[in-house]
């Protein structure tokens, strides 16, 4: 059993090095799945820019009708052209979401959290493999609490569902969860991430941090970022372009699209940096022309 007694702090990552396995498809450590995992990521990953817009809206799984999610049936269907993956529940897809929609789908399969709650890091698997399939899941995304008293709970509930993806081929997403008590650090997404991928995920979503590069560099399957609270739209469109430029996969963003005064406008800016090269700056004008 490796100690944590003499661990070396890691440092060559290798920044200027590619992803050396990466073979010709274009999600990064996918190359050795299946035909099946590999149209599910080529469901999420564009196959030309490698990268994804996930719209995500599954935040009622635990907070109920937030701010700028009170109608999904009104906030949802405008945004299907502009983003390339629903991240949503079973529950807002099959009540509110036109199953013609051509969207990927990041299926919420853990809960077991609510607001009233203090303590989120403790679910279960809700969502099983059956009724992912009927779904039409390009990937399951399960919580999971590394460094919370929930870590062990929410490793099992990835496994379990790892376990069931690989049969199935349906890619798994880890979701680094970020606990009020935890800190946002490099050092601390460093492990996060990489526990995920170790254990199987084939998509991590994480949070954008200092030395973020160092970050992807370690993690040998592609990381989306998470918004996270609502910024002003300018600030926004700055995480999306760092996170790109420190060679995140794409984003995962909710807050800050739904709860925009112009959603829709939004998400074109955040897909111009994600999947056109503008830069924040650009994509920011882009979003200030659209609006005015
Ligand atoms: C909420 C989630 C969201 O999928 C994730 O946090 C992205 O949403 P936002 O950009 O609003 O943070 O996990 O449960």
């Amino acid at each position: 059993m490796a100690d944590k007694e003499g661990l070396k702090t890691a440092k060559d990552y290798g920044l200027d090095t590619p992803f050396q396995a990466q073979g010709d498809f274009h999600v990064k450590g996918a190359n050795n799945l299946d035909w099946g995992m590999k149209k599910h990521l080529s469901n999420i990953f564009d196959a030309k820019t490698g990268k994804t817009v996930m719209f995500a809206f599954d935040h009622g799984y635990f907070m109920g009708s937030t701010a700028g999610l009170e109608r999904l049936d009104i906030v949802i269907p405008p945004l299907a052209d502009y983003v390339d993956v629903w991240m949503a529940t079973r529950g807002a897809l099959r009540s509110c979401i036109p199953p013609s929609a051509k969207n990927g789908v990041a299926l919420r399969v853990t809960s077991g959290s609510s607001m009233l709650d203090d303590d989120l890091s403790h679910e279960t698997v809700a969502v099983d493999i059956e009724d992912a399939i009927r779904m039409n899941a390009d990937c399951m995304a399960v919580q999971t609490f590394i460094g919370a008293d929930g870590q062990l709970s929410s490793l099992e509930n990835l496994s379990r569902v790892i376990n069931a993806g690989l049969r199935y081929s349906i890619p798994t997403l880890g979701v680094v969860a970020v606990g009020k008590d935890m800190e946002r650090t490099d050092r601390f997404f460093k492990l996060a991430t990489r526990i995920l991928a170790e254990m199987g995920a084939q998509i991590v979503k994480s949070y954008y941090c200092d030395h973020f590069d160092e970050v992807v560099a370690a993690c040998p399957v592609p990381i989306v970022v998470a918004g996270g609270k609502k910024l002003s739209e300018e600030d926004a469109l700055t995480l999306a372009y760092n996170s790109i430029q420190g060679g995140a996969a794409g984003v995962d963003m909710g807050r800050n699209i739904f709860q925009s005064e112009h959603p829709v406008e939004m998400a074109q800016a955040v897909r111009k940096v994600v999947h056109e090269g503008f830069t924040d700056k650009e994509a920011y004008q882009f979003y200030q022309d659209l609006i005015h």
